[in-house]
């Protein structure tokens, strides 16, 4: 469905820490005047850098500590009831880092978006740049996929990529990928506000109805970056 300022878009956006990826797409929903309703940034620790950011721009912006529930399951649950009162179309994931367990993820089918720092499914889990330093692939990059109970699997809606330098470190890898993960995450919250990306019963993802390859960008990085730690 096209989403218009009337229809908007109803998102929740759950973090963990900075949310530099949440500002990107609070931003570009205010640049481009997308029909877009951020319903909550929602992080499950209360001091994340990002809900201090989110409230400055006006934004509905709530913690929910995982500490205070005695158990994995309780705190999903509570997380779940308080989405399910918010009513989002989708809930993007943007560094949250909480495990979501099966039986949220298939309540939300379809509906939870993560972003996740590897080309997927390259180096699921932690420490992306580390891993992919340690086995020595020349291209790293970003995962934006729908969720499935399987951690960091699941339907891919766009990828973006940076070539490995000689010379890179973890932490050169982590920045010289973030604005690349910053446009592919804007780029698809386009393509939903647009009503162009679908997930099809058969677990594929289409953009304008056919079968879809993401690539969020033909030039997702420079030559000068290319050369920084030659
Ligand atoms: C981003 O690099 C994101 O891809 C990653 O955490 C960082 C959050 O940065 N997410 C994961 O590792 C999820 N498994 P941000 O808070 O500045 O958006």
């Amino acid at each position: 469905m096209k989403h218009t300022p009337e229809r908007p878009l109803r998102v929740a956006i759950l973090i963990s820490g900075r949310g530099s990826n949440m500002q990107a797409l609070a931003q570009t929903v205010v640049a481009e005047r997308l029909p877009v309703d951020i319903c909550t940034v929602l992080a499950n620790r209360p001091d994340a850098a990002g809900l201090a950011w989110a409230r400055a721009q006006g934004l509905p912006a709530e913690a929910l500590s995982h500490k205070t529930f005695d158990s994995r399951d309780a705190f999903d649950a509570a997380l779940l009831a308080r989405l399910d009162a918010l009513r989002p179309d989708y809930i993007l994931l943007a560094g949250f880092m909480r495990v979501l367990g099966s039986d949220f993820v298939r309540h939300f089918d379809g509906k939870i978006i993560n972003i996740h720092p590897s080309l997927l499914p390259a180096f699921p889990g932690l420490h992306t740049h580390q891993q992919a330093l340690a086995q020595g692939v020349q291209w790293h990059g970003c995962t934006v996929h729908f969720v499935t109970p399987v951690l960091d699997h699941g339907p891919i809606i766009a990828q973006g990529a940076i070539p490995v330098l000689a010379g890179d470190t973890p932490d050169h890898l982590a920045a010289r990928l973030l604005p690349v993960e910053h446009q592919v995450y804007t780029q698809v919250l386009r393509w939903l506000a647009e009503g162009r990306v679908s997930l099809c019963a058969d677990g594929r993802v289409q953009l304008d109805g056919a079968p879809h390859r993401a690539w969020a960008g033909p030039h997702l990085f420079n030559e000068q970056d290319c050369h920084e730690h030659e």
